[in-house]
């Protein structure tokens, strides 16, 4: 199924997904569907969480809603947008109840449930019903929603039934929503710290967690299961976060804290950039290059606006 051990070399902690340098070298590239594209705008809506929402923040310059982020990037004709979504939800059924440990409390929707609220968020954010490209993650909002609901670390078997079907529909459903657009799905980055499972007065508990290694470890082993010849499902090409974190942890020949932001699992300004290359390798724009980076996170900035993330906290 993988290349394997030849050329995962790179292989850490969790391990490649798909043929690893492969897709670093495009081998991946559905250049078919890029063929299609208008000649003058591109578009890519991420439906995601708070790594994705940071990476498109960081690009764009600016800080929006939690929910939601974009911009249009003139150099490469790029509208670009972010849009929240909370997960498969407790039964893998894309509805409530999902993580409610945030600020933003347990009346989170669910915009992958409704083809018309994506279809809203496609337009809104990008100028398009069917964006060239749509990247969707669905990995630590899962972990987190049923660790905090079960009480316990996340078992295989709740794994098992993410992989052969829960994670397939919503998968489905998106692809339905956008049946012209190329759908891609991208994986979790490891984490420096774990994050527990918080109870209501605020203690820890230390058993059970939210968000781990091991966790986004057997995330991706069942992935693994689920890919034919190179593509999720045989259906969806794949943008591995995990081998892109993997790589740079070997890079910096340890956990360099400095890769994630000071929560522990965020992860910071590099691994951002590098995951959005990939998007932007997939679809043939040029590429982010390494510029310094401003120590000083503008999502600071957000707070006058009162819709703060906090640090450390999903989404
Ligand atoms: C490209 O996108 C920008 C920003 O959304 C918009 O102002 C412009 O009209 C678009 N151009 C075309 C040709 O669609
Ligand atoms: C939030 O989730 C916890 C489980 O982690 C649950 O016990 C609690 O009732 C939920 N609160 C709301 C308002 O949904
Ligand atoms: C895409 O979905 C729309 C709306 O559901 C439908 O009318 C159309 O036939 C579909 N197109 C393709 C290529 O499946
Ligand atoms: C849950 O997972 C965490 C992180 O891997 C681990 O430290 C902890 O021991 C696990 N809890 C149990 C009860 O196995």
């Amino acid at each position: 199924m993988l290349a394997s051990s030849m050329v995962c070399t790179t292989m850490i902690r969790v391990g490649c997904l798909v043929v690893c340098a492969a897709v670093a070298s495009g081998l991946h590239a559905d250049t078919g569907a890029l063929t299609q594209l208008r000649g003058s705008n591109h578009s890519v809506l991420i439906l995601g969480c708070s790594v994705d929402r940071n990476a498109v923040e960081r690009f764009c310059g600016k800080v929006d809603r939690f929910y939601r982020v974009g911009c249009y990037d003139e150099e490469r004709q790029l509208n670009i947008g972010f849009v929240f979504h909370p997960g498969v939800g407790i039964n893998g059924d894309l509805q409530p109840p999902f993580y409610n440990r945030t600020q933003w409390g347990s009346n989170i929707g669910q915009p992958i449930s409704d083809d018309k609220v994506l279809r809203k968020w496609s337009s809104s954010m990008v100028g398009e019903l069917f964006p060239d490209m749509v990247v969707v993650d669905s990995s630590l909002w899962d972990l987190s929603t049923w660790a905090s609901w079960g009480m316990r670390n996340v078992t295989a078997d709740r794994l098992r039934q993410w992989g052969m079907r829960d994670l397939r529909n919503e998968l489905a459903r998106v692809s339905e929503a956008y049946n012209k657009s190329r759908i891609v799905f991208r994986t979790a980055p490891a984490v420096y710290k774990t994050k527990w499972v918080v109870g209501d007065a605020g203690q820890v508990y230390k058993d059970v967690a939210a968000i781990s290694n091991d966790g986004i470890r057997m995330m991706q082993r069942e992935l693994r299961k689920h890919i034919k010849g190179g593509k999720l499902y045989g259906k969806y090409e794949v943008i591995d976060y995990s081998q892109i974190m993997d790589d740079l942890i070997q890079e910096r020949g340890a956990d360099d804290p400095s890769l994630w932001l000071k929560d522990g699992y965020h992860p910071s300004a590099e691994p951002s950039r590098r995951y959005l290359n990939e998007i932007f390798r997939l679809m043939d724009l040029a590429t982010v290059e390494k510029k310094v980076e401003v120590d000083g996170f503008r999502r600071r900035w957000a707070a006058a606006a009162g819709d703060r993330d906090e640090a450390g906290d999903l989404p």
